[in-house]
């Protein structure tokens, strides 16, 4: 491997996943050297991370497949390339799969965690940036989320394993003296986007003609964010010059599931049949991000409106729709 010495290189956990995809193939095109690593996990579409994978590495991307809970294969890795920044997208996702699944949560969030913050303390000089999520804000009331406000009242094991990620980090920071970025990204949306997501999801049923169910009887309201906006955010992490920070990447906006619906039938053409049902448990009901720190010390502007990223993605589903139908 040839990697020029004053190039950023940049190691990505979780290339395969959707925001590791697009921020490596940002990356790259920006002339950093990237490499990374996945485990491809079926907790969703295997075929869309391969496919993911297989563009990278048409890019001249190399994705290694491992797990970060069995570090061994990292630790050679790192010990022969000279990586100037790790960022650790890697972990288990998503609310509601936790309440079936909390081992997973363990697994990637915790022990994986913890094993990329040893790496990074035997591997230095080294800058981590790492993915928390809004979820650590639980049922905070006051909105917008400010990343001084409350975080120990997680709603769900996803959040509470997040939350103790930035705590980890922070404790790694103090002892160790990492460079370390935590990055609470809000909702994140678009093109080779996750199909657990609710407009994933949604659009799947629309095209499907099925019905859609709306939890908490559609009173929902999320900060969606779209996946450049998030990667242009994540690469500003990347060079910023601080010791620990943690930010919200949002898009400042809280918008009513309804207007999702609305603008997917617009772009999709089917008219939504909807079932209305009670709140699930560890579901919030808004999120809205406070974007001023990132907006000072990024210089993060989000610039996609929700109309304007649900068409980039829905065009890429119409592009793409019989693999969207059958396998993603
Ligand atoms: N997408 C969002 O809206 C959103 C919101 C908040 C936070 N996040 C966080 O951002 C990060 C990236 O999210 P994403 O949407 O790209 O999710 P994703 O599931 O598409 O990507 C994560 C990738 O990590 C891999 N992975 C999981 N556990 C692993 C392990 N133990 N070892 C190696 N690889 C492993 C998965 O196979 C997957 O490809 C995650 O940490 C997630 O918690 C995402």
């Amino acid at each position: 491997m040839d990697m020029p010495l004053k190039q950023r290189s940049i190691f990505i956990t979780g290339i395969a996943g959707f925001i590791g995809f697009h921020l490596a193939m940002f990356l790259k095109k920006r002339g950093d050297y990237v490499m990374g690593c996945d485990n491809f996990n079926p907790y969703y579409s295997v075929i869309l991370k391969k496919e993911r994978a297989s563009q990278l590495k048409q890019e001249g991307i190399e994705v290694i497949s491992c797990s970060i809970e069995t570090p061994q294969f990292l630790n050679t890795l790192l010990n022969k390339h000279p990586f100037t920044h790790f960022v650790h997208l890697a972990a288990q996702a998503g609310v509601r799969y936790s309440i079936e699944h909390p081992m997973a949560y363990s697994d990637s969030n915790l022990v994986g965690f913890l094993h990329v913050l040893e790496e990074c303390r035997h591997h230095q000089p080294m800058k981590l940036i790492f993915a928390s999520s809004s979820s650590v804000y639980g049922s905070n009331k006051k909105i917008p989320f400010q990343e001084s406000d409350s975080t120990d009242q997680p709603i769900s094991l996803y959040a509470a394993t997040k939350k103790a990620g930035e705590l980890m980090a922070k404790s790694y920071h103090h002892l160790y003296h990492i460079p370390i970025v935590g990055l609470r990204y809000f909702t994140v949306y678009g093109p080779w986007g996750r199909p657990d997501m609710a407009y994933f999801h949604f659009s799947k049923m629309l095209l499907k003609k099925k019905p859609i169910t709306f939890f908490n009887w559609g009173e929902m309201e999320r900060d969606f964010t779209y996946i450049d906006d998030i990667v242009e955010g994540t690469a500003a992490a990347l060079d910023f010059e601080g010791s620990f920070e943690i930010f919200n990447l949002g898009n400042h906006k809280s918008e009513n599931l309804k207007t999702l619906i609305t603008l997917l039938e617009k772009y999709l053409g089917n008219k939504a049949k909807i079932n209305f049902k009670p709140m699930q448990k560890g579901d919030v009901i808004k999120t809205y991000a406070d974007i001023s720190k990132a907006a000072k010390f990024l210089s993060f502007k989000p610039k996609t409106s929700l109309e304007k990223g649900l068409k980039h993605f829905t065009d890429w589903v119409l592009m793409h729709k019989s693999a969207f139908l059958i396998d993603f």
